[in-house]
């Protein structure tokens, strides 16, 4: 049996002292921490840019990145969680499909003493202290100022089609909601239509079809991403009109494609959604790790842009 010395003792001590709430400093033994991240899929330009705004800011702190892409299911992001768990990783990074359904992986992962940070997407859980942090942006706010500019922008009867991102995800339910509210002073304005698209290009596409097929009075399609906007843009092409003329179009995001339609004047109003966490994330991961205390929503600073401000952002643009 090992006998501890009085100057033994004092290492421990002096070594639990500078360590983590569960006395370990969350790094392995070359001092490296491992974030298991399971995101949400490839959907969007803006997934695109966030996952390698992630894989650069993870590279340069030097933190272990695994990295895993649930194709926009959330059976196979709880299935990442629980594999993230089973290898001990010092910190979970998720940003999730859809808002509810979280409560029994995260609590396997409390239990495992691995800390969990929520990123870009928020969960709807009664119990907060299954995560440390939530750092992504207001999409409630988004949607209010889309249908601020709407309100601003219209005169006379107005007919809004939506096209909705993934049911059942934080970014459409908000962006629904903080519509919704910021039209509802005016009379003039009305969404006759509303569905999934998916956030993907396909999904704007097709539902903007059925919607062409379907109304003959459409004046505004107000999209929750670029990437069903742009989709939009191809169907109300085809169906022989002018987006961003006989149609408005206002959309969310501000990744590269959007804001080039917009400057070419076939998105009128774009809502930015900033997708550059990475750098936040790992300075985040590094003070859970360690066991400090971190404030528990961090809401990333977003603009909106007009033709003009795309057209004067776009040399700079980064994503
Ligand atoms: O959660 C952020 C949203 O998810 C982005 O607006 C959208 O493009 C993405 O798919």
């Amino acid at each position: 049996m090992k006998k501890y010395t009085a100057a033994a003792a004092a290492i421990v001590l002096a070594a639990v002292t500078a360590c983590g709430a569960d006395g370990s400093d969350g790094a392995g033994d070359d001092g490296t921490l491992t974030l298991g991240f399971a995101q949400v899929g490839a959907e969007s330009g803006w997934r695109t840019a966030n996952t390698e705004s992630i894989q650069q800011a993870a590279e340069e702190a030097g933190i272990d990145l695994q990295f895993s892409d649930a194709q926009q299911k959330q059976e196979n992001q709880i299935r990442s969680i629980r594999s993230y768990i089973q290898q001990d990783v010092d910190v979970i990074a998720f940003s999730p499909v859809v808002e509810t359904g979280w409560d029994a992986v995260l609590l396997e992962a409390q239990r495992a003493d691995i800390p969990v940070i929520l990123t870009d997407r928020a969960i709807d859980s009664e119990d907060d202290s299954l995560y440390e942090t939530f750092l992504g942006s207001d999409f409630v706010e988004e949607g209010r100022k889309a249908g601020r500019w709407l309100v601003d922008n219209s005169d006379g009867p107005t007919n809004v089609v939506e096209l909705q991102g993934t049911t059942g995800a934080a970014p459409a339910i908000d962006r629904k909601e903080g519509f919704e509210e910021a039209v509802s002073g005016s009379s003039d304005i009305e969404v006759i239509a509303t569905q999934d698209g998916d956030f993907t290009r396909s999904g704007g596409k097709e539902v903007m079809e059925a919607f062409l097929n379907s109304h003959d009075d459409i004046d505004v399609v107000y999209a929750h991403n670029d990437d069903m906007g742009l989709g939009a843009i191809e169907a109300i092409r085809a169906a022989g009109l002018e987006p961003g003329e006989d149609i408005r179009i206002i959309t969310v995001d501000a990744v590269r494609a959007g804001m080039e339609a917009l400057a070419e004047g076939e998105i009128n109003f774009i809502v930015e959604c900033n997708p550059l966490l990475g750098e936040q994330l790992m300075e985040l991961v590094e003070q859970v790790a360690a066991g400090e205390e971190v404030t528990k929503r961090i809401e990333v600073e977003e603009t909106t842009f007009t033709q003009e401000e795309a057209e004067a952002a776009l040399p700079d643009r980064q994503y």
